[in-house]
């Protein structure tokens, strides 16, 4: 038989328990928060890409200039084997119409449709491209 006073104790002691929970889920919130910003401003993986979505979109048009899975052409740069960040941000340069190279209008032009979906999921495909 549980007595008055006891019952008392494990009312406080729930009640405790639940308001550190609570407090421990708002602190758990604030950081996923944080983390959030992180990966966003840390740019790289922010948009995790799709391979076979992003080798469709290379044979649309890509694959006329840099060649099968982006191994260059001729004057056209090899664009596969490289890492994620680094496509990314060449592919958002150009998006930018800034340039990089003395033929970059060229890739200006490409580059200008391109969605930030576009960008992840060449990038995944370009990095592990083969031929
Ligand atoms: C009309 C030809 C052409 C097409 C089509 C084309 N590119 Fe390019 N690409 C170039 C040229 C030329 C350069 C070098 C530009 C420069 O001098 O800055 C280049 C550069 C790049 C680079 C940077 C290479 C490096 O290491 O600096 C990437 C990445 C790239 N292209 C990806 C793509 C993707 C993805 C597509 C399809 C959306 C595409 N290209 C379509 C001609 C083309």
């Amino acid at each position: 038989m549980i007595g008055r006073q006891s019952r008392t104790l494990f009312m406080s002691l729930l009640l405790v328990g639940f308001f550190s929970q609570a407090i421990s889920a708002d602190k758990q919130n604030e950081n996923t928060d944080t983390q959030a910003e992180d990966v966003v401003s840390a740019g790289d993986d922010a948009l995790i890409g799709d391979f076979e979505l992003g080798e469709e979109r290379y044979n649309q048009t890509c694959v006329n200039c840099h060649g099968a899975a982006g191994k260059g052409v001729a004057s056209f740069p090899k664009v596969s084997g490289n890492e994620l960040s680094y496509t990314k941000s060449r592919l958002e340069t150009y998006r930018d119409g800034i340039k990089i190279g003395s033929n970059s209008s060229l890739m200006i032009m490409m580059a200008r449709p391109l969605t930030d979906e576009d960008i992840a999921n060449l990038a995944v495909y370009l990095k592990e491209a083969t031929n």
